[in-house]
């Protein structure tokens, strides 16, 4: 694939908080850091929006969706040129993004590009297709009646963004919110808000009406919450944590009963039968757990492989794991930058460090890696078992457990014996095998011979259990965004 060189020091234009389509800065005169994961060093000083910031900017969604407004009365085919028009703007300077993206989050360049900001494109294309293809039904109610329904958008949007592909699910929010016409103010981590920023300029551009997209950078418990615990917010689309998840549903509760969408952690079981391709296997999985250093709620972080080919399979992934190139994300050849802050930096060594204490075997990796940033080793434990905690919690980090099973009976409950339910894989030659697992596995995915594929705008994605509630992507994704109206009309029978 051909890409375009990285710029490695890209000019940080946009730092303030966006409301109804003009920069300004927060209330408080506070800003915050936002930091290299590289080298730990502060990249810029952004505006902390909190409560009276994040206020405002539901005032301006809420004047934007006012009936009779332009967004209101716009044609729904002109959403949709709004969206393509956003998409190419992206799209004309897709290497400044991705390499606005790397810089904020550490992810390879390559990745960036190819991944994150090509994803967001064609996010935003797709989406962009449905806005005037949203249709209701006629109905044939008993009586003298025309019954038909209307799907309306929900009204004001707040998406909840995380710092893992900060961009992409951006627009894996903002797509269905606009092409359903609903409008939205969106919260970017705190750990990453500078590429909402800049497509907050383009979205100028593109011309939205103001007030329709808003962005208000800062931190969760402040600015996050206050969306979630308003009462003019009417939906909320969260992805994160599961524990911020609940929160977010608590809020949603205990005001208005908005509605939430959440999209939120996983402990996703990937199995691997003896009478797979075992070379093939070993590169998807090592792929399933370490692409973005391991920081996808989807990845494969379980890897259940059969006792027949255990021991060579444990061989293979530790010769994979220790080819893996870590370092500079600007340089064409890294795989994995590093993580995301120091707070997952010591999560995950701790969780390590228990991996070890708990008895699993360290075959490679285990620690930091340079003296600069929040690089972490690959590494990959082999004699796990169900009960550790690196096989129970999320580590979302460079960290691969091999566990080893015997027949199917046996791997399809120990799969399914935890509180996630977001992605599974199974690898096998055999149809029947594939099958059944793909029937049994209480998760929202099931990839059979691949794993994290297919992860675009088309096809649903989403949890069972506590890795989340609702779907995103897709016509799935769309519906999230839309309020069912019956409407119901007498019809005269009688001429007179
Ligand atoms: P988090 O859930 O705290 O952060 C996600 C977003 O929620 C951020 O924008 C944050 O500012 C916001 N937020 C935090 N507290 C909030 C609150 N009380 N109300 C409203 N919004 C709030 O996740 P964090 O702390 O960054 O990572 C913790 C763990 O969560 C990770 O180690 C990983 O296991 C998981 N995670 C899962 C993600 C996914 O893709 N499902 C993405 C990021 C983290
Ligand atoms: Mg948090």
């Amino acid at each position: 694939m051909s890409m375009p060189k990285p710029i490695e020091n890209p000019e940080v234009k946009f730092t303030k908080i966006f409301i109804n389509n003009e920069w300004v800065d927060s209330e408080s005169g506070k800003t915050f850091a936002t930091i290299n994961p590289c080298t730990g060093e502060k990249i810029a000083d952004v505006q902390e929006g909190d409560k009276v910031d994040a206020n405002k900017a539901v005032a301006a969604a809420k004047k934007a969706f006012e009936l009779g407004s332009e967004w209101r009365t716009m044609d729904a085919s002109k959403r949709g040129r709004l969206l393509n028009k956003l998409a190419d703007l992206l799209e004309e300077d897709l290497a400044y993004a991705a390499s606005l993206e790397t810089l904020d989050n550490g992810k390879p360049f390559t990745m960036s590009y190819h991944v994150d900001c090509t994803g967001a494109v064609k996010e935003l294309r797709y989406m962009a297709g449905w806005s005037d293809k949203i249709v209701g039904q006629t109905i044939p109610v008993d009586g003298d009646f025309f019954c038909y329904t209307r799907h309306e958008p929900i009204g004001v949007v707040g998406a909840i963004i995380p710092w893992n592909f900060p961009l992409y699910i951006l627009t894996q929010k903002l797509g269905p919110i606009l092409a359903a016409g609903c409008t939205v103010v969106v919260k970017p981590a705190e750990q990453t808000p500078l590429t909402a920023l800049y497509l907050a300029s383009l979205i100028k551009k593109a011309g939205f009406p103001p007030g329709v997209v808003n962005i208000v950078p800062g931190y969760g418990p402040s600015a996050g919450a206050t969306l979630s615990e308003h009462l003019d917010v009417d939906k909320i689309s969260f992805t994160g944590s599961t524990e911020v998840g609940q929160l977010v549903m608590q809020a949603a509760g205990r005001t208005n009963l908005k509605g939430v969408a959440l999209e939120c952690g996983g402990k996703s079981p990937n199995i691997v039968f003896a009478d797979c391709d075992m070379d093939y296997a070993v590169e998807m999985s090592h792929n399933a757990q370490f692409f973005n250093m391991g920081q996808v709620c989807c990845a494969g972080s379980r890897t259940f492989v059969q006792e027949d080919i255990y021991d060579s399979f444990v061989e293979k992934s530790v010769a994979r794991a220790k080819k893996r190139t870590i370092g500079n994300p600007f340089d064409p050849t890294t795989e994995s930058g590093p993580q995301i802050d120091d707070i997952q930096y010591e999560k995950i060594l701790e969780l390590i460090e228990s991996g070890k204490k708990e008895g699993a075997k360290l075959e490679c990796g285990g620690g930091k890696k340079g003296d600069k940033g929040y690089f972490i080793e690959s590494t990959v434990f082999s004699n796990v078992t169900d009960d550790m905690r690196i096989a129970k919690e999320e580590i979302f980090g460079p960290v691969q457990q091999i566990i080893k099973f015997k027949d199917i009976k046996e791997v399809i409950p120990r799969a399914n014996k935890t509180t996630y339910g977001l992605a599974s894989g199974v690898f096998t030659k055999d149809i029947d095998k594939a099958l059944m697992i793909a029937n049994a596995m209480q998760a929202g995915t099931v990839w059979v011979n691949t794993f994290l594929a297919g992860g675009g705008a088309h096809a649903p994605f989403g949890g069972y259990k506590m890795s989340g509630v609702g779907r995103e992507q897709g016509s799935y994704g769309v519906d999230e965004y839309l309020e069912i109206k019956t409407v119901v009309v007498k019809i005269p029978q009688k001429n007179s």
